[in-house]
């Protein structure tokens, strides 16, 4: 097996200091593989934004060592892309424009290279079906649209590494899903490795060779999980044994580590509403994750 893309050994964060003090995470170890999407799931504030800013090199670790294709992480860089769950596009640029951004900063130009780059910003508009867009403003985009030109923007200087947080968190179910097909297509095609952030387990089975679940307080490493689906996503394997054993399987992590689950069973020892405090979970959720709401398992 290649040498992994990314290296993360004992990375611990802090924020805050005294009494105030939040252990984001704590002495955290992780390789991804090259060429690989892994997800990242757990409880709300567990530290997957953390993690996947430390990694963007947008965050500072406290302690411990990220490293890229060897080198460590001292900070932001062309070898990693980087897509919020806000679109955050520049209003005052066309589509097109926007996508060769990266371009306008003095450190990514050089001299005789701007065909190239247009040429770039064309192929990937094409990649994610906004070509007709090409002069439109982000106003004139549905949400959908506007994260096409996000992850376009992101993989315009051909960054090995994509790192997405939640990044169709925002859109309707129907338009995530298509999202979602999008990004394995541009997976396919452009040959990177991703790093997701996503709340719903569907999603990050999914898309994911590999499902890493992340517990709270401190943030830590809770379990990986491989998914053995065919390397070629369809909708239909969302129905398979397969895939429903380990949405459970995952969903359990999740549920047996999520400290809102914890807060509920304390709150309806106080006399809590039952309807809020003794809810069970619904078995399986669609889609998306319910952990916050239900009892403790
Ligand atoms: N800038 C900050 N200052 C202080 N505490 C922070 C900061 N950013 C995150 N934290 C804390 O660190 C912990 C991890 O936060 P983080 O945002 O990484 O969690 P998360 O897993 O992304 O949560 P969510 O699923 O809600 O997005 C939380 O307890 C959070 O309150
Ligand atoms: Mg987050």
């Amino acid at each position: 097996m290649s040498a992994p893309i990314i290296q993360i050994s004992a990375v611990s964060k802090v924020f805050g200091r005294g009494g105030d003090e939040v252990t984001a995470l704590a002495g955290l170890d992780l390789e991804i593989a090259r060429g690989s999407i892994v997800t990242l799931v757990g409880a709300s504030g567990c530290g997957k934004s953390t993690l996947l800013r430390i990694l963007a090199g947008l965050d500072a670790r406290t302690e411990g060592e990220v490293r890229v294709d060897g080198q460590a992480v001292h900070g932001p860089g062309p070898d990693r892309g980087v897509v919020f769950q806000s679109y955050s596009l520049y209003p005052w640029l066309t589509v097109e424009q926007n996508i060769a951004f990266s371009t306008r900063l003095a450190a990514n130009r050089r001299r005789g290279e701007k065909a190239a780059h247009a040429a770039r910003a064309r192929a990937l508009m094409q990649l994610v079906g906004l070509e007709k867009f090409a002069n439109a403003y982000p106003h004139q985009l549905s949400g959908g649209m506007q994260q096409r030109v996000a992850i376009a923007r992101a993989l315009h200087l051909r960054p090995p590494i994509l790192l997405m947080d939640e990044p169709f968190g925002a859109l309707d179910a129907q338009t995530r899903e298509l999202m979602q097909d999008l990004l394995l297509h541009v997976f396919e095609q452009e040959g990177c490795t991703i790093v997701f952030v996503t709340h719903d387990v569907e999603e990050a089975i999914y898309l994911g060779n590999r499902v890493v679940v992340l517990a709270p307080h401190p943030g830590r490493l809770d379990s990986v999980h491989e998914v053995s689906l065919p390397a070629h996503r369809s909708r239909d394997m969302i129905a398979s044994p397969e895939f429903l054993e380990l949405r459970r399987k995952v969903t359990e992590r999740i549920r047996a580590t999520s400290t809102m689950t914890n807060d509920l069973s304390a709150l309806s020892q106080f006399g809590a509403p039952q309807a809020v405090a003794g809810a069970s979970l619904p078995d399986l959720p669609a889609a998306g994750l319910t952990q916050t709401t239900g009892d403790q398992r």
